[in-house]
């Protein structure tokens, strides 16, 4: 692994990284997985400390940071989305000078990029986005790794989106398939279909990868001869709970059931972001099935549960990408 020099940068979005800059990302992450698995220390940040600004909740985003800044021998500390003075009492480009002053390295998950984007141009630290409402970039490198696992390769592979296309998830997975010449295709109502000044920026980068971008309102036609089938939630946090009933009348074709996963290709794999509303397990889950009798929203139980799913795969694959994140941003 040919090492590629990321100090000092910031992890914004995908939109700021080559092709090459990913795959290394990748390459880091399977080393230090590798590292983890055989109980090799890897505590190369010993003594350093990184700041973890949650406005939004998590459960996977935050351990994979905290876990990772251990391994790494470094400290961390949890803002989370009440307690701190970010927004209410202090403005975005002071937190950043006073954080910075602390703090190695920060990642911020939060409402709009500009956010992250604002704290990363006041901090002279890197910061990490760990969700806003436009990207989520550490995810989409976890998911990349749990791809190139199980297939031994990302190019050339078809990766069909189900579902809200206009939000995070959707939108950095047509980026990172632009990146790595994947072929996506996204399956949406149209009013959830992303925008356009993106989609035609993802479409040039492609032209350069060998990868595409297809839009399509049908979901059949997205599934047939995908090897990845992807979906998301369709609410997603911070949007109110009167969205549901829209979103259920709209989306509810885009379900991933076991019909859909027939139509690919045999070696199909399923993947969630997580979390997900698959059974009746989740207090929301249970509201919207007493509001609008549907039990199982974006994936059935069936598909979630099956041989074909990945999504536990894909959850672990956040720590060791986000560790690869912190190291090569802090100068390994
Ligand atoms: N996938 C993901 O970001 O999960 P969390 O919201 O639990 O961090
Ligand atoms: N679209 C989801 C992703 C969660 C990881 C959300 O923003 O809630």
């Amino acid at each position: 692994m040919a090492k590629i020099d990321l100090k000092g940068r910031d992890f914004l979005k995908l939109l700021d990284f080559t092709e090459e800059e990913i795959l290394y990302l990748l390459d880091l992450a399977a080393d230090l997985k590798d590292k983890k698995k055989k109980g090799i220390p890897h505590r190369y940040f010993e003594g350093r400390n990184i700041a973890l600004i949650f406005e939004k909740t998590s459960t996977r985003t935050r351990c994979s940071f905290e876990v990772a800044g251990h391994d790494l021998g470094m400290g961390t500390t949890y803002l989370d989305p009440e307690g701190s003075q970010i927004g209410k009492k202090e403005s975005i480009a002071d937190t950043a000078r006073v954080l910075a002053g602390m703090f190695d390295g920060i990642e911020y998950r939060g409402y709009g990029q500009e956010i992250v984007e604002e704290l990363a141009r006041y901090a002279k630290v890197p910061v990490w986005n760990g969700l806003t409402n436009e990207f989520h970039p550490t995810q989409m490198l976890a998911d990349l790794l749990t791809i190139r696992e199980h297939f031994g390769r990302i190019k050339g592979l078809r990766l069909s989106y189900f579902g809200d296309a206009r939000y995070n998830t959707a939108d950095s997975l047509m980026v990172a398939g632009a990146k790595t010449g994947m072929h996506i295709v996204l399956a949406s109502d149209e009013h959830y279909f992303p925008d356009p000044a993106l989609v035609e920026t993802c479409r040039e980068i492609a032209a350069g990868t060998g990868g595409s971008i297809t839009l399509t309102t049908d979901p059949e036609e997205a599934a047939r001869g995908a090897h990845i089938l992807y979906t998301d939630v369709w609410v997603s946090m911070g949007e109110p709970m009167e969205a549901w009933a829209e979103r259920i009348g709209l989306m509810k074709k885009y379900q991933v059931n076991a019909a859909l996963m027939r139509l690919a290709d045999p070696d199909a794999i399923f993947m969630h972001c997580l979390p997900a509303f698959h059974d009746q397990g989740t207090g929301i889950g249970r509201q919207v099935y007493e509001k609008f009798g549907m039990a199982e929203l974006e994936v059935t139980d069936e598909v979630f549960e099956s041989g074909q799913s990945l999504v536990f795969e894909e959850a672990e694959n956040r720590m060791h990408t986000i560790k690869a994140v912190i190291a090569a941003t802090l100068g390994l």
